[in-house]
């Protein structure tokens, strides 16, 4: 409910809708803080809108609109990135305003046909077309794989808002307000680290492509698709964590995941994170794979550089929950981490082994490995503290490199 529109600049409006009630995001990803759908109208001698929002929240979206637009229709309406969150909401526009153009590239306008059935009304941009909208001029920077193929920015040149797509994005509503001055901020850097982790992750390159793009460009306001509208000194702290995660260079710290039945392998981990603290690192953070959920767990082994998995064996191979956490590293081809290992076994075990040709398939410096048969021995104790001092060293030479 939205009787008063947004605005975030003279003319530019916020429209997009909060989602407080999906559980999962794409499906998967927990949304404890909620999720923004962001949209933005530019009222100018056109009317533009700029991505609109889910489908379930197509009327609240059109009623803001018409509020925005003082009733005016909406001439354009650019798709910056035609995933559903962003789109599925076209139909009920057109429906609203049947003349509307459909402003997209010639991937967008395919996907858009693709998906809505809908043929005309399109108008495809390429990459750095401008559109004069009156007193305002946009100009479209194509951004592929930022994280779809399609992906395109729309850069407001006349008052420097980069429309940013999901780029810069992350979750959590936007209560009360929109613009990052206004709003509590503590929650969103957090949002942020899992946003870029669990939707952006495997796209490391192409964002640094995309940031290359934009380096000339004058930017005062980002306004992405998910998250607060930043402005002044939030902009370099944004980009900063966007270009730090995209380079897959974590900060200082050690992530310890691991998986554990009856305790042996938690114990390991412990020690581990025993071992760590005692190398003088303080930024350490235990993750047992079946209480933490994996979406947080990519967040953190996106954050920093080191990271310790242990599993106990499991018929003759990885503890089934390890495996399947391994599987989403490497979907996301995680680059660059300080690798430990550790596991616990009863007669015959594999988890060194498996590890260790995870590590060399990721290409990670795999600094050390620990494994114990049956309760954990003095011997090993001791190994696995020195397994957290090792990786401290290891990553406090990264960092001087
Ligand atoms: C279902 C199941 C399958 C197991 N498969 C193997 C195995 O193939 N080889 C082996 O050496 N130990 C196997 N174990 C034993 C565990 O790896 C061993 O008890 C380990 O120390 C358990 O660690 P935890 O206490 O952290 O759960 C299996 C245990 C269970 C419950
Ligand atoms: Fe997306
Ligand atoms: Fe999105």
């Amino acid at each position: 409910m939205n009787f008063n529109p947004y605005q975030i600049a003279d003319g530019v409006f916020y429209v997009g809708v909060n989602d407080r009630q999906k559980a999962l995001f794409e499906n998967m990803i927990p949304l404890p803080n909620g999720v923004s759908y962001n949209s933005y109208l530019i009222v100018d001698e056109k009317v533009v809108l700029i991505d609109t929002v889910e489908a379930g929240y197509s009327e609240q979206f059109l009623r803001q609109i018409k509020e925005a637009a003082g009733g005016r229709p909406v001439d354009y309406v650019i798709i910056d990135h035609m995933e559903s969150d962003h789109s599925s909401s076209l139909s009920a526009l057109i429906r609203e305003f049947p003349e509307i153009r459909i402003v997209g590239n010639s991937k967008t306008i395919g996907m858009i046909e693709g998906y809505y059935g809908i043929t005309e009304g399109f108008y495809e941009v390429a990459d750095g077309d401008t559109l004069a909208i009156g007193k305002r001029l946009l100009q479209f920077y194509f951004t592929p794989m930022v994280h779809w193929p399609e992906v395109m920015m729309t850069y407001n040149v006349t008052d420097k808002i980069l429309f940013s797509a999901d780029a810069f994005g992350c979750f959590g509503t936007l209560d009360g307000a929109v613009m990052d001055v206004q709003l509590l901020l503590d929650k969103y850097w957090n949002e942020m680290y899992r946003y870029y982790a669990n939707i952006i992750g495997k796209y490391g390159s192409a964002v640094q492509q995309a940031f290359k793009k934009l380096s000339n460009l004058s930017i005062e306001m980002i306004a992405s698709t998910h998250g607060p509208v930043w402005t002044g000194e939030r902009l370099s702290k944004v980009m900063g964590i966007y270009d730090q995660l995209s380079r897959y260079e974590g900060q200082e710290g050690v992530v310890v995941v691991y998986g554990s039945m009856y305790g042996h392998t938690e114990a390991m981990a412990e020690a581990v994170a025993r071992g760590v603290i005692e190398g003088g690192m303080t930024n350490v953070v235990l993750h047992d794979v079946s209480k933490s959920h994996p979406a947080d767990i990519l967040a953190d082994i996106f954050k920093y550089s080191g990271l310790v998995i242990g599993a106990p064996t499991y018929c003759n191979g990885l503890y089934p929950e390890i495996a399947a956490l391994l599987d989403k590293i490497a979907v996301r081809s995680v680059k660059n981490r300080v690798f430990g290992a550790f596991g616990s076994f009863t007669w015959a075990g594999t988890t060194i082994k498996n590890l260790s040709a995870f590590a060399e398939k990721m290409g990670w410096n795999l600094v050390g490995t620990v494994e114990q048969k049956q309760a954990l021995s003095a011997e090993n104790y001791k190994a696995l503290l020195e397994l957290g001092k090792s990786m401290c060293l290891s990553i406090k030479q990264l960092t001087k490199n």
